[in-house]
């Protein structure tokens, strides 16, 4: 940092012979004048930065407060009504046998059907809201695994029949118990289980496997189908927020994966995708083993 303080050079001249011992003082104080100037205006800014950054901080959480009151009021004043409608279709129960009756039977099944996909719905949405903010609540216990996959297996028998699927379980024996929110894992295994039987063609075959790691600290769980598959570009993006293959948009959400990912990944687990395009898809998750079995 050279000075081109033009005092600073008018005493030099002054000085005359003496010139070079003199000049160096000067220039010494006003490097150090500069220097010190600088660091004040280095402190100025990083002052500024950080307020900059905690104003930025503050703005950003009062946006993801109003996001989620806003969510939450719309998904409490939608539920009202629509568990209202769910609950007044279940009250009407039968309808009497007979020809004359069956247009109400559809218009009543149809009214049926879009209430609760409504339902599910505003379920997914408040989910990957919660995903977002980090709070996906699990309540993590001991579960017997091959029970919830058999329960979720047969629940989903009547859709796969429709589509002349078949789903095969093949469940390794003697599976230990895994430290799991049974709600929760059942939720991550119909959305695989649901996804296969979406996007596999009528005739088709999933298969839902279970075994545990060879160092035995997880159960892996592979829901395999024989569906047209998804290309790698698509594999990279299928567990983002919303996102659905172009030729798939508008049969669900997009949800689905990204909130299988947020809970799988609350209870330390990982989520895995492959798939051979034209032959098929596979989607895997792990989940840990309860701690006891470990040792
Ligand atoms: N088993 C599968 N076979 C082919 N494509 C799939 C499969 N599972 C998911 N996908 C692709 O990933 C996208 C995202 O899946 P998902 O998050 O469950 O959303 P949604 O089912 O609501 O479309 C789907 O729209 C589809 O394009
Ligand atoms: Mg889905």
């Amino acid at each position: 940092m050279k000075s081109t303080n033009p005092s600073a050079k008018g005493q030099a001249t002054s000085t005359g012979a003496d010139a070079e011992p003199a000049l160096a003082e000067p220039d010494s104080r006003d490097e150090l004048r500069e220097a010190n100037e600088a660091l004040v205006l280095a402190g100025l800014r990083e002052q500024e930065l950080a307020e900059r950054a905690t104003r930025l901080f503050e703005e950003a959480q009062r946006a993801t407060r109003a996001r989620e009151e806003i969510l939450a009021i719309v998904s409490h004043d939608l539920r009202n009504p629509l568990g209202v409608i769910l609950t007044s279709l279940d009250m009407l129960g039968p309808l009497p046998e007979g020809e004359g009756l069956q247009p109400v039977r559809e218009t009543l099944a149809r009214i049926r059907r879009s209430a609760e996909r409504m339902n599910r719905l505003i379920g997914d949405l408040l989910d990957a809201a919660s995903a977002d903010a980090g709070g996906l609540t699990i309540d993590a216990r001991p579960t017997p695994i091959a029970t919830l996959v058999t329960d979720t297996i047969d629940s989903h028998e009547p859709i796969a029949a429709a589509k002349s699927i078949r789903i095969v379980g093949e469940v390794a024996p003697g599976l230990p118990d895994v430290m799991v929110d049974p709600m929760r894992i059942h939720q991550v295994l119909a959305n695989l289980l649901g996804n296969a039987l979406k996007f596999t063609p009528h005739g088709g075959v999933v298969t839902v496997s279970l075994a545990e790691s060879a160092d035995r600290h997880e159960v892996r769980c592979v829901v395999k189908d024989t569906g047209a598959g998804i290309s790698r570009e698509e594999l990279s993006h299928v567990f983002e927020r919303f996102w659905q293959a172009p030729r798939h948009a508008k049969l669900g959400s997009g949800l689905g994966l990204y909130i299988v990912r947020a809970i799988v990944e609350a209870h330390g687990g990982k989520v895995f995708a492959e798939s051979e395009p034209g032959s098929g898809s596979a989607f895997a998750f792990t989940v840990p083993v309860i701690a006891a079995r470990r040792v």
